[in-house]
């Protein structure tokens, strides 16, 4: 039985650090942890152009301590009205990694998301001539449709016709859910890839509702089924390169959890990357944890892995704490005890 595992330090491909003060209670939990990481622009307003992303990221440097060997990536939120000039000079001057599209309404912060992708093709190939990646939150919007059904009808309705129509965009289905978008997945060419956060590794619908309303499970794209549950699981620890680390960690404050109406978030940062490794053992794949969590990201992001290690052992930790305070005091995900530790570099 392995004990001890080192691998290369992670980076988190999909995180919500916020602004503000809740900005600097969190930014310090993924700084710490993960090298790089992809920083999403859902703040209000969003961060939709070269300017705002700069002004951004020297908010979070500013957040980070000093000693942290973090590098913030940056995106560019997608709206109806993006400018593909300014995605393109963005990229151009190494200030956009990614394009993050959220339909409008689809999740928290996304009322000046995109109304139809159809009329974006122009911005579409300047991504695809700027190699800029489209990071979509996969879920279609109608009203009418059922929660638990908004992944996979995104995927036959929008996700499959955008990934025809553009054969040189590169394109990562954030926070899969599904086994259908696993199987979309592995099925769709190379340039196709998702990130698969914890939480979704570690609970199911039911979970949610386990003894009562758990407000600190709510998430959007919200967990599925069981049978869901055990396919990303396959897929994440099955090394394809398709597959890669993103926590979605998406800080609430307790007040705004906890009331009638709910927000979709769960903070995860303190503690995800000991729960995949916990999911990595319970798979029989501690060996493939490297490839998921340090490996295919970069890969996929055109960069290079990181050189630093971290060692990971295996220790029982009680469960991560809240975070912040007042208004941004923020519960952790999870609720339960860890069965790894990171070893505090020597
Ligand atoms: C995210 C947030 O709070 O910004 N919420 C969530 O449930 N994941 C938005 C998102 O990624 O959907
Ligand atoms: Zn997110």
């Amino acid at each position: 039985m392995t004990d001890r595992l080192t691998i290369r330090r992670p980076d988190d491909w999909h995180v919500h650090l916020r602004d503000g003060a809740m900005l600097a209670a969190v930014a310090p939990l993924t700084a710490t942890r993960f090298a790089r990481a992809i920083v999403m622009p859902n703040l209000v307003p969003p961060v939709t152009t070269t300017a705002e992303a700069i002004a951004y990221r020297e908010r979070i440097r500013a957040a980070v301590p000093a000693s942290a060997r973090f590098t913030p990536l940056m995106t560019a939120y997608l709206t109806d009205h993006t400018d593909p000039a300014d995605l393109a000079a963005g990229a151009a001057q190494g200030v956009f990694t990614a394009v993050k599209l959220y339909p409008a309404h689809a999740t928290t912060n996304s009322a000046h998301g995109v109304t139809d992708v159809a009329k974006l093709d122009k911005v579409f190939a300047a991504m695809e001539r700027a190699g800029l990646p489209l990071l979509v939150h996969g879920e279609v919007t109608r009203p009418s449709v059922d929660v638990f059904d908004r992944e996979t009808l995104f995927i036959d309705e929008v996700l499959d016709g955008l990934v025809q129509r553009h054969p040189g965009l590169r394109l990562v289905l954030e926070h899969i859910t599904t086994r259908r978008a696993a199987d979309y997945v592995l099925a769709a060419p190379e340039r196709v890839a998702a990130t698969i956060t914890p939480h979704h590794l570690v609970i199911n619908r039911t979970d949610i509702f386990r003894g009562g309303l758990r407000p600190h499970l709510y998430c959007l794209p919200i967990a599925k089924r069981e049978e869901d549950r055990i396919a990303l699981r396959r897929v994440a620890t099955s090394g394809n390169a398709k597959f890669f680390l993103g926590t979605d960690s998406a800080p609430h404050g307790v007040e705004a959890k906890e009331c009638a109406c709910g927000a979709a978030g769960i903070f995860n940062v303190g503690a995800a990357i000991e729960v995949y490794a916990q999911v990595f053992d319970e798979e029989g794949a501690l060996d493939r944890l490297e490839a998921f969590a340090s490996l295919n990201g970069p890969r996929f992001y055109r960069l290079p892995p990181n050189e630093e290690r971290i060692v990971l052992v295996r220790a029982q930790q009680p469960a991560p704490e809240a975070v912040g305070a007042g208004p941004t005091r923020v519960r952790a995900f999870p609720e339960t005890a860890l069965a790894w530790r990171i070893e505090p570099a020597a």
